[in-house]
Parts: structure tokens; sequence; C-alpha cells
């Protein structure tokens, strides 16, 4: 049976991991798949000084994307360019060109992905993405296929590494943020600018793209309330586990009676559960379904090599899919807003609240902001205060039954006024349904 052709574009840290898969595990491939996934053309701007595997030596080698997304015998052509011009442009190209596209782009496919879709519906061909979200971790192929029979009532993940590397080193070595976030860059782990990670916007798309796949609903970032990592300190660990909880960024989608509530915000989740044992840079994801209830999906969130298997898979899938002539016919993204999944405001949501204050010490703190909460109807669950040296800077919590969103964000909004306030209160959900 003829082979068919991939062209990579791309050979940063995911596509030289896809490339060394593909090269060094091309028997095993061939077995599975039973013809040749053959790499016919690579791309990337600096390619005449990239030390590329020999097996590859016959493949065209050119700087120039155009080159792949035209190639005749390209029958696949792997986006793993990163950002959202170019790529779309590669992208669209290879639509055209009527060439599959297997790309990693979160950031691309949620804020584009229902409209590339339907593009390559029109054209006959396929698009595959399960690199773009958890890397190493088959999440796509969890929802569209393992349990696309049952119907998702939430969903629940840890999705940037970087972020969770940054909490479970403040919450092993208790180290404040600035140090833990400087380590993370000397290592390689974050950003030179590491507001994607840390102010949860590359979590927001990754939410974005799982969430029109568990739901059938048409998402986009701005659907989802998101507020990073950078306001977490050493001593909401120590009065968290005071509570046997502890914190990450946690990606929620919840169906309600009245709509789906997105958000990606620290949380703060019970030490016993599944979720608080993710540490590092792994991520993990909670699927809770009406049917056949909790599943529970871990591994690497990044990384060239377990980013590259699931690009590879992407390509052996699509390839197995160009054989049988049986491209896409439904986008996985909905068509059109259904109703019963429609986003809605998180302040909608009722939880109970984790609040952290840092006061100029004085009397009559406590029954000032008792009175705050009583105003609103939001009932005090405990009032937590550990050891503390400087009376002018002092931190204690207090926890609050379940109220709402909107109720939280009022009161907290009338506490800052207070003059004894040294930052603006903490608030944290805690998460009761993990
Ligand atoms: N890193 C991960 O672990 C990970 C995990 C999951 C998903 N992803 C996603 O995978 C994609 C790639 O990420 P990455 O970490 O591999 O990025 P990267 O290391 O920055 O690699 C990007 C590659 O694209 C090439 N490139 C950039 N502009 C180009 C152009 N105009 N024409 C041709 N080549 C061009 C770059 O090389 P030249 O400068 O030589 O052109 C480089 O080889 C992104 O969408 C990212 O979000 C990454």
């Amino acid at each position: 049976m003829r082979e068919v052709n991939v062209g990579i574009i791309g050979l940063g840290n995911v596509g030289s991991g896809t490339l060394a898969i593909l090269t060094e595990n091309a028997a095993s491939i061939a077995q599975k798949l039973g013809f040749e996934l053959r790499v016919k053309a690579l791309c990337s701007r600096s390619i005449a000084s990239k030390d590329l595997p020999d097996a590859a030596a016959s493949a065209l080698h050119t700087a120039d994307w155009q080159d792949v997304v035209r190639h005749p015998e390209v029958d696949i052509v792997a986006e793993l360019v990163g950002g959202t011009v170019v790529a779309r442009e590669i992208i669209d190209a290879a639509i055209q060109n009527r060439k599959s596209v297997v790309t990693a782009n979160k950031e691309l496919m949620a804020s584009c992905g229902a409209e590339i879709w339907e593009r390559a519906i029109s054209a006959g061909i396929n698009l595959a993405m399960e690199a773009s979200v958890a890397g190493g971790i088959p999440i796509h192929s969890v929802l569209r296929e393992g349990i696309s029979g049952d119907r998702v009532m939430a969903l629940f993940g840890i999705l940037n590494g970087t972020s969770n590397y940054i909490l479970t080193e403040i919450e092993r070595r208790g180290a404040p943020f600035d140090e833990v976030l400087r380590e993370a860059q000397q290592l390689g782990y974050a950003e030179a600018d590491p507001s994607a990670d840390v102010d949860g916007y590359d979590a927001r798309s990754k939410l974005a793209i799982l969430s029109a796949l568990a739901f059938g609903e048409k998402i986009t970032p701005s659907d989802i309330y998101t507020e990073g990592i950078r306001r977490i300190q050493p001593i909401d660990f120590q009065y968290a586990q005071q509570l046997n909880h502890t914190i990450r960024l946690l990606c929620a989608a919840h169906q309600t009676p009245g709509g789906l509530i997105l958000s990606v915000r620290p949380a703060l989740i019970p030490q016993s559960t599944i979720l608080a044992g993710v540490r590092g840079a792994y991520n993990a994801v909670w699927v809770r379904g009406k049917y056949g209830e909790d599943t529970f999906y871990y591994g690497r969130g990044a990384g060239s090599l377990p980013t590259g298997v699931a690009v590879v898979s992407d390509l052996m899938r699509v390839a197995r899919e160009i054989r049988c002539g049986s491209p896409e016919r439904v986008s996985p993204f909905a068509h059109e807003r259904l109703g019963e999944y429609k986003p809605i405001a998180v302040t909608r949501q009722h939880a109970g609240y984790y609040l952290r204050f840092r006061v100029d010490d004085r009397p009559g703190i406590i029954a000032k902001l008792a009175r705050v909460l009583a105003d609103k109807q939001i009932s005090l669950d405990a009032v937590v205060q550990l050891p503390a040296g400087n009376p002018r800077d002092l931190p204690f919590i207090i926890t609050v039954e379940p109220t709402s969103g909107e109720s939280i964000r009022e009161a907290l909004t009338e506490m800052s006024n207070y003059d004894f306030m040294v930052e603006p209160p903490l608030a944290m959900p805690m998460e009761k349904s993990l």
C-alpha cells in the first residue's frame, strides 16, 4: 500500500520531538498502520544550521513553509510553529491545497478552531489537534471517542505545567512566588515573559478547547473567568494545610441548570483528592460523566517527546483516515450555541470561599469584616490565625459557607476600602466537588 507523506513546519521543541519519533520509531509505526508514514518535507527558518536525523536526509529541507504546503507529494502538514499569525496562514494554505493538517497550536485552535474546522470539513480534509491540550495526555481521543457515549457534567483540569511547578515548589519549600518563578525561568520551565502561564491565559485556551469538545458548545476564551497565581504566597499553603487542603490553578467547567460555568483560577482543593497529588510540571484532567461517572487522565503536559507522541499519533490517525477516504464530517466545535451549555457568569457559581487578609493590626478588625459578610448574607465558617511576627502586616484567614461569587465580590470591594488593609483581600473558592 502506498505510503502517506508528512511535511513538518516548525522544528523547535515539538517539531524536533515529532521528527525524532517518526524516524526512530518508523518500523513500529509502519507495522501498526500497514503502510509507511514518510517524512517528505521539513521546514524552519534556521533549517540550514539544524542537526537533523540521517533518516530524514532525503526529505526536502526548506526555510519557506510555502514549499511544504504546495509540495505535490505531501499529504499531511504538521503545523508546529505556534502563534496565531503565520500558523493561521500555514493552516489556511494547507487546507486550500487540500492537505490534511495536524497542529499543536492551542492558542489558534481556542480562538478560531470552529472556523478552521468548518473550512477543513468543506475542503474534505482532516484536521487533528491532540497535542494542543495537555501535551502527552490523549484527552482529545478520550472526549471524542473513548467516552463520547457519556454526557459530560463537569470537567476539571490542571492544564498549565509551569504554574503547577511554581505552586508545588512554593508548597514544598515555602519559597516566595518571585524566587520560584526566577528559578523556573533559569531551568527553562517558564518563558522570559511568563504571563501566558502564570496569569492563566495558556490554561484558558486549553479549557476553551476541552469544553468545546466535552460539551459540544461553542466556547471562546473570553467566556472563561481567568485569574492567575501571582498573589499566592507561602502563607496561603500554610493556611490551606490547616484546612486539610492545598492550592492548584484549577480549570473548571461545571454544568448547572442555568448554563455552563467556566473558570481558570487558583482554588483550594482537598488534600485527599487525586488532583492534589498532581505535582511539578504534570497535567491532569478529571471528567465527570452522567453515566460513566468519574474518569481521570494524568501525564506530562508538555515536553518535546511527550508532545511529539501526541503529534505522531494524530499523524497516524489522519493517515489511516486518508487511506480509508474518510474525512471528518462533523466539527467537534458546536455550530451555534444550543442553550443548555451556554456559558454563564462565574459570579453565579455557589462555593465556599477562603478569604486571606493582610492587615495593620488593631482592635475590632474581625468585627468589621464579619459585619460586611453578614450584610451580604454570607455565613462565616471559621477564622484562623497562625502565630505571626509583624503586627503591621498580619495575615489571617476567614472561610465562609457556600455563597454566590457575586456576593463575595461585593464583600471584597467593601472590605478593600478599610485603611487597615495592607493589600486587597485574596479570595479563592474551595472546590468541594472533587
Ligand atoms: N513546547 C511544548 O512542550 C508544547 C506542548 C504542547 C503544545 N505546544 C505547542 O506547539 C507549538 C510549537 O511549540 P514549540 O515549543 O515547539 O515552539 P518552538 O520551540 O518555539 O518552535 C517553533 C519552531 O517554529 C519555527 N518557525 C517559527 N516561525 C517560522 C516560520 N515563519 N517559518 C518556518 N518556521 C518557523 C522555529 O524555528 P526557526 O526560528 O528556525 O524558524 C521553531 O523551529 C506551539 O503552538 C505550542 O503552543 C508546545
